[in-house]
């Protein structure tokens, strides 16, 4: 048996797609959705986030708005910045970019953004949005997630859920999604005793915990539905008899190849949650948009 492989590219492809739709039909009423970006510093992998997003947002048809800040931002400076852009009636969306420079607090500018221009979903009111069932902005990366869920196992009622990872920005929005949708919700993290006998019992299992391949094939129930959140870049072992063949390669925290043959259904790492995250930001400033003027 081989898992049905979740094609996260095509998914995220014509969610896009939709909200360009959505977009076009907004702006023949006069509204243009528009999503401000803040950079502080040079992290070489978040310029490249950012530059993704700007230019996916530009190709939705919706306004984007860069501010790149210099490494030594101070944070009163970083919050002026964030309380302009909250007044500013042309912003749906807001998203700064972390990890930020160690002189600024990420928790105190996540909770200056604007809950309902927080695209992210990382402010605490959203965050007990989601937990009480409330509308609001999701965590990007949990919701396209949970998408790339719906198109395998629509009915998640009674369902066991094990997420590994208890980060705010995908562990904890992640199991509220899946606890939302009826499941039975485990989360488990770096303390949890026998963690392969915890997810051998998951019907569905998310790993976002960011260690490479380490949620192994005798750790997955047969059948099970495996998301896999991790991103990480190893040394490619071709790379030593090859010159010609790439240092690194991407991959996940789960052992792709083991999980095949015991899964139901798996991302694959590249092409799995990742292309999701954007597609998810643009469907967030729409809704932000849309929500702002009562639509
Ligand atoms: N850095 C890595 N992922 C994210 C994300 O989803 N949002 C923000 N703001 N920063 C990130």
């Amino acid at each position: 048996m081989s898992a049905t492989p979740i094609d996260g590219k095509a998914i995220a492809a014509a969610l896009r797609a939709r909200v360009a739709e959505e977009t076009r039909a907004l702006a023949a009423r006069g509204v243009h959705p528009g999503l401000a970006v803040v950079l502080v510093g040079e992290d070489p992998a978040s310029r490249v986030y950012v530059r993704n997003k700007a230019a996916q947002t530009v190709e939705a048809g919706m306004r984007s708005f860069e501010h790149r800040l210099p490494a030594d931002t101070t944070q009163a400076d970083l919050l002026a910045l964030v309380a302009t852009l909250n007044a500013d009636d042309d912003v749906d969306g807001i998203l700064v970019q972390l990890p930020l420079p160690a002189q600024i607090d990420a928790q105190t500018v996540i909770e200056a953004i604007a809950p309902d221009k927080d695209v992210d979903g990382f402010h605490p009111v959203n965050a007990g949005r989601l937990a009480t069932g409330m509308p609001g902005l999701v965590p990007c990366t949990p919701l396209g997630a949970m998408m790339l869920i719906d198109t395998v196992r629509p009915d998640l009622s009674g369902l066991e859920a094990v997420v590994i990872g208890r980060s705010n920005i995908v562990g904890k929005p992640m199991a509220q999604l899946l606890l939302a949708r009826s499941c039975t919700v485990t989360i488990a993290h770096s303390r949890t005793r026998d963690l392969p006998d915890v997810c051998r019992r998951a019907d569905v299992l998310v790993a976002a915990v960011g260690r490479p391949e380490m949620v192994r094939g005798d750790w997955i129930k047969p059948g099970a539905v495996v998301i896999d959140v991790g991103i990480n870049r190893v040394p490619n072992p071709a790379a030593e008899h090859d010159p010609a063949a790439k240092k690194t390669r991407l991959v996940g925290d789960v052992a792709f190849a083991e999980a095949c043959a015991v899964a139901g259904a798996i991302t694959p790492v590249p092409g799995g949650v990742g292309p999701m995250t954007i597609a998810c930001l643009l469907a967030n400033t729409l809704q932000a948009a849309k929500a702002r003027r009562g639509i």
